[in-house]
């Protein structure tokens, strides 16, 4: 198996890949990222004699063509992914996420090649605080912000590929992750930093908003499973029935860390701030009996923090940077 990963020096992507080596040594891995300020090559060095690392665009086709006809998968990470990097400057969102997208999927229509394109459920937009309502595959898209209305489009891309030109792609709209190899500029990652650091969390708004929060590895083994037996042409939703709101995400952080847990700034709200995500994964656990193995927050949060604790090598060099950024945004 040729496997061409896209965005594999990034969060999820690199766990991704971690995991492939781990599980398929037989496998040839290649990972095309162009190392923006979320990709890193130390994200790989566990794996780097292991994998082929070509620094690249996703939107330059000439190259997406010729690593797409030389593989015989394709998993598509590669994405801005970041909301309040989104409302600053929706550009790039555009280019990486809406082209980017059109391009791996020209070259693997091309090619013939399989497609799995990663997505979020941020692409269904909010859902209420008191409706016990979840993300379901036939929920409709009414994405929310620059970031999700990008990743709407690229799906909407994939679906045309598949129902026009017969592309083998699958889809899938995650929840949350956390883990190991988050950039520092993400919820989770930004506290703990910042109690390593010295500096004071920062919550928006009340704090009240929900997120479905997911391991990553349970992320990466879901598209694992969707990858070897999903059905061409469907999109499959992954959670891990992972609701909490913010506030107490990081309250228990910080009381986790050794801190009270009201020691923290609230700082404005973000625009248009979705209230709450939620999807019902159970297509995925009765389809292809898929089923999470990281089921307590608490003691995934706990390994985190541990992870951040001893990899200040590989966040220390971004954290100034991104809390100057947040400092000239008000937040
Ligand atoms: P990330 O921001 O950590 O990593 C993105 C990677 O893509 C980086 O390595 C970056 O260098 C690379 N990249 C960006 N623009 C590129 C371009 N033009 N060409 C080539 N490479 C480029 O993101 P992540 O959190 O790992 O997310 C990966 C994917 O998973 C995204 O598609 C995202 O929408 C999706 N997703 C993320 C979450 C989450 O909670 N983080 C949840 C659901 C879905
Ligand atoms: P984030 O990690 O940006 O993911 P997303 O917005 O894509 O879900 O943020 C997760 C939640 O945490 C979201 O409700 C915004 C909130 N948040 C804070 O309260 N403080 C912060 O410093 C950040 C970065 C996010």
């Amino acid at each position: 198996m040729r496997l061409l990963v896209t965005g594999g020096a990034g969060f999820i992507g690199a766990n991704f890949v971690h995991s492939a080596v781990r599980a398929h040594p037989e496998y040839a891995v290649t990972v095309l990222d162009a190392l923006t300020y979320a990709g890193s090559r130390e994200s790989l060095a566990p794996v780097e004699d292991q994998i082929r690392l070509v620094q690249g665009d996703v939107t330059d086709a000439g190259l997406v063509s010729r690593l797409v006809a030389d593989s015989d998968a394709v998993v598509h990470f590669a994405a801005e992914t970041h909301v309040d990097n989104a409302l600053a400057d929706p550009e790039p969102f555009l280019r990486t996420n809406v082209i980017g997208t059109f391009t791996v999927l020209e070259a693997v229509r091309r090619h013939g090649v399989r497609l799995h394109h990663v997505s979020t459920d941020e692409v269904y937009g909010e859902l209420a605080l008191d409706n016990p309502a979840r993300f379901t595959e036939s929920t409709p898209y009414n994405p929310s912000s620059p970031y999700s209305a990008t990743k709407a489009a690229a799906d909407m891309l994939v679906r045309a590929w598949v129902r026009s030109y017969g592309v083998r792609a699958t889809i899938s709209n995650c929840s949350n992750n956390y883990g190991p190899y988050q950039h520092v500029e993400k919820f989770i990652p930004r506290q703990i930093t910042n109690v390593l650091t010295g500096r004071r969390p920062k919550l928006y708004g009340s704090g009240a908003n929900i997120r479905d929060w997911i391991h990553v590895d349970d992320h990466n083994d879901a598209v694992w499973r969707i990858l070897e037996s999903g059905q061409p042409g469907r999109t499959y939703l992954i959670g891990a029935d992972g609701e909490r709101d913010n506030l107490t995400v990081l309250r228990t952080l910080l009381k986790m860390m050794g801190h009270d847990p009201d020691d923290f700034d609230r700082v404005p709200d973000r625009a248009g701030h979705d209230l709450r995500y939620a999807i019902d994964p159970s297509s995925l656990y009765d389809e292809l009996g898929w089923a999470p193995k990281h089921t307590d927050f608490d003691e995934g949060l706990r390994a985190t923090i541990e992870w951040y604790r001893n990899n200040e090598s590989w966040w220390g060099p971004l954290k100034d940077a991104v809390e100057a950024r947040y400092e000239q945004r008000g937040q």
